[in-house]
C-alpha cells in the first residue's frame, strides 16, 4: 500500500478555514493513521463549514418566543363521523400497501447512550416471554403485514459507522428474521464533527476527528447518498413509513395512517399522542408562521409548555412520537443538490473527552464541545399539506430509552403485556387480573400472529386458557 498523501484540496481548504490544527500531528502519523484521518476528513462538510460554525457554534440559535407559536390542528381518528371517514381511509391505505407503494424505514444509527447496551439497540431483547429483540419484533410485524395484505414491505434500516457491521451480522445470524434478504436494505448515516466552543473541529485522537452521527434528520440525505431513494423508485415505492428503533409498539405499516396521508395529499404525516405532562420529553406539535412544526421539549420554554386553555386543558398537548410517513419525491426534492431549502442543525453542548495540547503534551481531557445534529421533524414545515393525527399512546408508543425508570425496558415490557391483554379482552377471551387491574399472566402476541386487536379476533381459532402466573405466547 502506498503512503497516503494529503490531497492539496484538503490542505488548502483546511488552511483557509483556519482548521489547520486538525493536521498538526500529520508529520508524526503512521500510514494507517494518515489513511484514517483522511477518511475522517471526508466526512466534514467543508463547503458549509463557515456558515455552520458561525450560526450554530459561535452563536446560539434564538430561543423560541412566546406569541410565535399556536397549537397545531390535530386530526382525531375517533372524532365525530369518524367511522365512515376511517373506513374509506383504511381501504385507501390497504390498496397502497397491497400495490407495494409503501416501505418501512427504521432509523437505528443512534448511540443509545442512555440505555447503555453493548451492541446495536435493535439487538436489545425486549419481548415479555420470548425475549425477542426489537429488530425481531419489527421483522415479525412486516411479516404480519405480508400475511394480512399479501405484500411484505421492503425494509430500509439506517445504521451508523459504529454499528453498521454489527447490525448486518446480527440479521445474518438470525436468518434475516424470515424476511427475503433482498427486501432488507442497510445503509449508513452521515457523521458530523464536534466543535470546540471557539469553532475549531475537535480531535478525538492525533489521527481522529471527534465525529458522531448527524442525527435522525440526517436520514434524509443518507437515503439519497446511499442510493436507497433510487432503489425505492425502481421498486415502485413512493411512501416511506419512518419509525425509530426503540419503540416495539409501533405499527410498522398502518393502513389507516397511510390512507389519511394519501387522501390529504400530504407530503409528510405524523402521529401524536396527548402529552403525559406539560414538560414530557417529547417534541411539541405547534403552528409557527402558519406552518406545522415540532418544537423539541428542550427548546420549548416551560412557560409556554404550561399554558392552559380557558377550560383548563393543556394548550400544547400534542406530543411527537417520531412516527412519520414521507413521500419519496418530497425527500428527493429536499435533498436535491440545488435545493434551496435546508433543514436546520440543533446544537447540543456536552462535556466529552477530546485531544488537547500539542506535541508530547497532547492528552485526552474532558472538555466542552458542541455537537450538531439534524432532527427529522424539521422536514415538516418544508412539506406541502403536512398533517398530524392523534393515536392512542397505550396502543402505539412505549420507547426504550433509559436503563431504568421511565421509558425503560421494564415499562416497555409492561406496556406490551398490557396491550396483549387488552387485545385478548377485545377478542372476548378472559385474562386473569390482579386486584390493581394489571394482567396476572405474562402474555406476548407476536406481531406476525396479529397486528392489532381486530386482526387477533379474526385469527384466534379459540381463546387460550390463561391462568394466573402463566407465560403465554401467541405466535
Ligand atoms: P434518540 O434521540 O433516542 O438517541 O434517537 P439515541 O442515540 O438512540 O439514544 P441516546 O440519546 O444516545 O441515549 C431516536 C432514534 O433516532 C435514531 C436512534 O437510533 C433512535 O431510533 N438516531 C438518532 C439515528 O438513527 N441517528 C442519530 O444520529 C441519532
Amino acid at each position: 500500500m502506498s503512503e497516503p498523501i494529503l490531497p492539496q484540496r484538503f490542505a488548502e481548504t483546511i488552511r483557509n478555514l483556519r482548521q489547520e490544527h486538525v493536521l498538526r500531528f500529520w508529520p508524526h502519523l503512521g500510514r494507517d493513521q494518515r489513511a484514517q484521518l483522511l477518511c475522517d476528513l471526508e466526512a466534514v462538510p467543508f463547503a458549509e463549514l463557515p456558515g455552520l460554525v458561525d450560526a450554530y457554534v459561535l452563536k446560539r440559535p434564538e430561543a423560541v418566543r412566546h406569541g410565535d407559536l399556536a397549537p397545531a390542528e390535530v386530526l382525531s381518528p375517533s372524532g365525530p363521523e369518524s367511522a365512515t371517514r376511517n373506513a374509506a381511509a383504511w381501504q385507501c391505505g390497504v390498496e397502497a400497501i397491497r400495490a407495494g407503494r409503501v416501505c418501512a424505514f427504521t432509523v437505528a444509527g443512534g448511540q443509545g447512550t442512555r440505555l447503555g447496551f453493548d451492541g446495536p439497540k435493535g439487538a436489545y431483547p425486549i419481548s415479555a416471554v420470548r425475549n425477542a429483540t426489537l429488530f425481531q419484533l419489527f421483522a415479525e410485524s412486516l411479516r404480519g403485514v405480508g400475511r394480512r395484505w399479501g405484500h411484505t414491505p421492503v425494509w430500509y434500516i439506517m445504521t451508523s459507522p459504529t454499528n453498521h457491521a454489527d447490525t448486518e451480522r446480527f440479521f445474518r445470524a438470525h436468518g434475516m428474521f424470515g424476511l427475503e434478504p433482498n427486501a432488507v436494505r442497510f445503509f449508513q448515516q452521515g457523521q458530523m464533527p464536534a466543535f470546540m466552543p471557539d469553532g475549531r473541529i475537535a480531535l478525538a485522537d492525533r489521527h481522529r476527528l471527534a465525529l458522531s452521527p448527524d442525527g435522525h434528520g440526517g436520514s434524509l440525505r443518507a437515503l439519497a447518498a446511499s442510493g436507497a431513494l433510487r432503489d425505492m423508485q425502481q421498486r415502485g415505492i413512493d411512501i416511506i413509513s419512518y419509525f425509530q428503533v426503540d419503540n416495539p409498539l409501533v405499527q410498522t405499516i398502518d393502513p389507516l395512517f397511510v390512507g389519511f396521508h394519501i387522501q390529504r395529499a400530504s407530503e409528510i404525516s405524523s402521529k401524536a399522542v396527548r402529552k403525559a405532562s406539560d414538560t414530557e420529553k417529547v417534541g411539541n406539535f405547534c403552528m409557527a408562521d402558519g406552518r406545522l412544526c415540532v418544537i423539541e421539549y428542550s427548546d420549548m420554554p416551560e412557560s409556554i409548555a404550561r399554558e392552559r386553555n380557558t377550560d383548563g386543558s393543556r394548550r400544547f398537548d400534542a406530543g411527537s412520537i417520531a412516527i412519520h410517513l414521507l413521500n419519496r419525491d418530497f425527500v428527493e426534492r429536499l435533498v436535491a443538490p440545488g435545493s434551496n431549502v435546508r433543514m436546520p442543525w440543533h446544537r447540543a453542548d456536552k462535556r466529552s473527552p477530546i485531544l488537547v495540547g500539542d506535541g508530547d503534551a497532547a492528552r485526552i481531557e474532558s472538555s466542552d464541545i458542541v455537537k450538531l445534529e439534524m432532527f427529522i421533524f424539521d422536514a415538516i414545515p418544508l412539506a406541502r399539506n403536512a398533517m398530524v393525527t392523534y393515536v392512542d399512546r397505550a396502543e402505539e408508543f412505549s420507547p426504550v430509552k433509559n436503563a431504568g425508570g421511565v421509558d425503560s425496558p421494564a415499562t416497555t415490557r409492561r406496556d406490551l403485556v398490557r396491550r396483549a391483554a387488552r387485545w385478548l379482552d377485545a377478542a372476548g377471551c378472559s385474562v386473569p387480573r390482579k386486584p390493581d387491574g394489571e394482567p396476572a399472566a405474562t402474555i406476548e402476541i407476536s406481531p406476525a400472529f396479529a397486528l392489532d386487536a381486530a386482526d387477533l379476533r379474526e385469527r384466534l381459532p379459540q381463546c387460550p386458557n390463561i391462568r394466573e402466573g402463566d407465560r403465554v405466547v401467541l405466535e
